[in-house]
């Protein structure tokens, strides 16, 4: 990366940063309502090399996407990346954290990025690159920003400048996960705690399969299901769903059957995600295949928003007898994780990939995941 560095931006760079992408094993559409939710870290993320500037521009080039060098200024409105030629698209990111951080006195800075995150995968490979531009920035300016709160400034840079209405998980995750640990975070105040989630001392295995069907948060149905919850919970006159205590009396009380089944959805997924964090702490591992079940179905069924591949993923691996399995991340595409006996895991895999071809669907691609550390100074 140095070489290719220098040949791009004809000097060296200061250093390296990692983010790493993430899964969340339970706790779905619950952050943008104030909710809990259970992510951690992967092994695999971006890679930001980088060198500052002083003269307020950020110029960037990814290893992977093409597109040349983007060059834009720190200053300005929110990112204008209509005009880009759509393989620069993804630079609107990178650029967006860049504006955001400035106001907190990061400036310019060439910045070239890697990744080994499959992308659209629903694995928070955007969220990758915002953090770790983030940190690169950060340090290269000499600008201390606590965590936390540089996870809250990252999704406002995705909000604001990118124009996608993501909630705070990918960002916090990215930001605050551990090793062998998921975290769990309350999107309300941010504050967040470490509990214990290792698979393999009990016998276990999380698989990570990309159903390889595209998803786009800024096109897709994730910003109408936002509006609906919002909406919900203006109905039903609290600040967020996460504030309903009382299901039965908030159902009863909703005419529209859509915001029903969203309310639903939002209020259970809450005490799932509680309830996955006693077994976790309780070294329970192995009942958390009827957790990650039942949010599947509720995803599917209530909140509506799996996709063919994932529901014969789902099915596919609780067939070859998996403990459980449910879709991740936004939905309408991306990945579904599988919690198996380490002893089965080749077992579904084959059934996963056998109903994938009898559909005559691309082959799924599988990651294993360890929960791994977040985003870091590397090099
Ligand atoms: C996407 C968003 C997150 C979160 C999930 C659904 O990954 O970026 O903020 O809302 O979807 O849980």
């Amino acid at each position: 990366m140095t070489e290719a560095f220098a040949e791009l931006f004809g000097r060296s760079p200061e250093g390296v940063w990692h983010a790493p992408g993430r899964v969340n094993l339970i706790g779905e559409h619950t952050d943008y309502n104030d909710g809990f939710v259970l992510p951690f870290a992967l092994p695999q993320g971006v890679s930001v090399t980088a060198a500052r500037r002083d003269d307020g521009v950020v110029e960037v080039a990814s290893r992977q996407a093409g597109g040349g060098i983007v060059r834009a200024s720190v200053d300005g409105g929110t990112v204008d990346s209509e005009g880009w030629p759509p393989d620069r698209a993804w630079a609107a990111y990178p650029v967006g954290v860049a504006r955001v951080l400035r106001e907190h006195g990061t400036g310019g800075a060439s910045l070239l990025i890697d990744s080994d995150l499959p992308q659209g995968a629903g694995l928070s490979s955007s969220a990758a690159l915002e953090c770790a531009t983030a940190l690169a920035l950060c340090d290269l300016h000499g600008v201390e920003i606590e965590r936390a709160e540089l996870a809250r400034l990252v999704q406002r840079a995705e909000n604001e400048q990118v124009g996608v209405p993501c909630g705070l998980m990918d960002q916090a995750a990215s930001l605050l996960c551990t090793a062998g640990h998921a975290l769990m975070l309350d999107c309300r105040s941010g504050l967040s705690s470490k509990v214990p989630f290792a698979t393999a001392d009990a016998g276990l295995t999380l698989l990570v399969v990309d159903t390889r069907a595209n998803r786009n948060l800024a096109t897709g149905g994730y910003g109408q299901r936002r509006a609906e919850c919002e909406k919900a919970a203006a109905k039903l006159g609290v600040a967020a769903l996460r504030d309903v205590t009382d299901l039965a009396g908030a159902l009863g009380s909703l005419r529209d059957p859509v915001l029903r089944r969203r309310v639903q959805h939002v209020v259970t997924e809450n005490h799932r995600v509680e309830a996955t964090v006693g077994l976790l702490r309780a070294g329970a591992v192995a009942e958390l295949g009827a957790m990650l079940n039942a949010s599947h179905m509720s995803l599917r069924d209530q909140f509506e928003i799996s996709w063919p591949e994932a529901d014969a993923a789902v099915d596919a691996a609780l067939r070859a007898g998996a403990r459980g399995g449910r879709m991740v991340g936004g939905g309408f595409g991306g990945s579904v994780i599988v919690l198996t006996a380490t002893d089965r895991a080749a077992r579904v895999r084959d059934g996963i990939a056998a109903t994938y071809a009898k559909r005559g669907w691309p082959p799924p691609a599988f990651l294993e995941a360890a929960p791994s550390p977040g985003a870091r100074r590397s090099a």
